[in-house]
């Protein structure tokens, strides 16, 4: 049977890509933040994973506001990225993992998550970003995109995101496969784009968040969205990817790696590696 070897769960600023294209990775704004990654890329690059699955969120390039899905994934032999407005370089197309993308379909479906299923899928900076970050190289393993909706209210609660990624992980193990897979969750970490509190950030409950995902992964499930985005920022709600991702792991997990560095363009940024026990 297939095993999850670990999660990695990181940002997604769309500066990244911009400072990736112009080698800036050394510049004295960036290089704090990129520091937090090779330790990442050597645990991945011992580990092997054959295949990544990767939660994200959509910011309006497949999915617009007109239709919305809760819950989506991809079922493509590849997966193009477009430029969606932030003007970040596109990348090459991404293999897709279509085995394991139906594995999930069945087994998700089978314990009744209302998926949407996309048998073509654009992906945006929220995929790219962090794709490239961990494998530089475009070396990154066939894929598998999980989008959960945090752009468009009504929101899936923490609750159902954390069931959402035992199940993942269920189905993962369920898998006929000798692979080894890594779950990717891209976003947050506290960040607010828009209206009066632009530019919040909120390191205390960042930093309480990401050690929860060591010793209480299920931590963020006692707030209710509402109190997520108080805490976090409109778009750091985005860290249910986090938890989805860690979810997928079971109940142990040993911390490998993890960094945060405030602030890149208006957002926390943090990275976490987690082997799964
Ligand atoms: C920024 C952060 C995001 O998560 C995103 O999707 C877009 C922009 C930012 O901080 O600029
Ligand atoms: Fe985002």
């Amino acid at each position: 049977m297939a095993r999850i070897i670990g999660c990695v769960t990181t940002s997604h600023v769309p500066a990244i890509g911009k400072a990736m294209a112009a080698s800036q990775q050394e510049a004295p704004y960036w290089k704090p933040f990129f520091d937090g990654f090779p330790p990442i890329r050597d645990w991945l690059a011992r580990e092997r994973p054959d295949a990544v699955v990767v939660i994200y969120n959509d910011h309006g390039l497949n999915f617009f506001l007109d239709k919305m899905p809760t819950f989506a994934i991809g079922a493509a032999e590849r997966y193009v990225n477009a430029d969606e407005g932030w003007g970040i370089p596109t990348l090459a197309p991404f293999a897709g993992e279509q085995d394991l993308s139906w594995q999930l379909i069945e087994h998700l479906i089978g314990a009744d998550f209302d998926l949407t299923t996309c048998q073509e899928m654009q992906v945006d900076h929220a995929f790219t970003l962090p794709m490239k970050l961990l494998w530089p190289d475009g070396d990154a393993p066939p894929a598998v995109p999980l989008c959960i909706n945090t752009v468009q209210f009504p929101l899936p609660s923490a609750r159902r995101v954390w069931a959402l990624g035992r199940a993942v992980g269920e189905a993962v193990r369920a898998w006929d496969s000798d692979k080894r897979v890594v779950v990717l969750g891209t976003g947050g970490l506290s960040h607010q784009l828009d209206g009066r509190r632009a530019g919040f950030i909120n390191k205390d409950f960042d930093q309480r968040f990401m050690r929860s995902l060591v010793d209480e992964p299920d931590w963020a499930t006692r707030y209710s969205i509402h109190e997520l985005v108080e805490l976090s920022g409109t778009q750091g709600v985005e860290l249910l990817m986090w938890l989805a991702a860690r979810a997928a792991l079971g109940d142990g997990a040993r911390l490998v790696h993890q960094h945060y560095h405030i602030p890149i363009s208006n957002t926390a940024a943090g990275a976490m590696a987690l082997a799964a026990a």
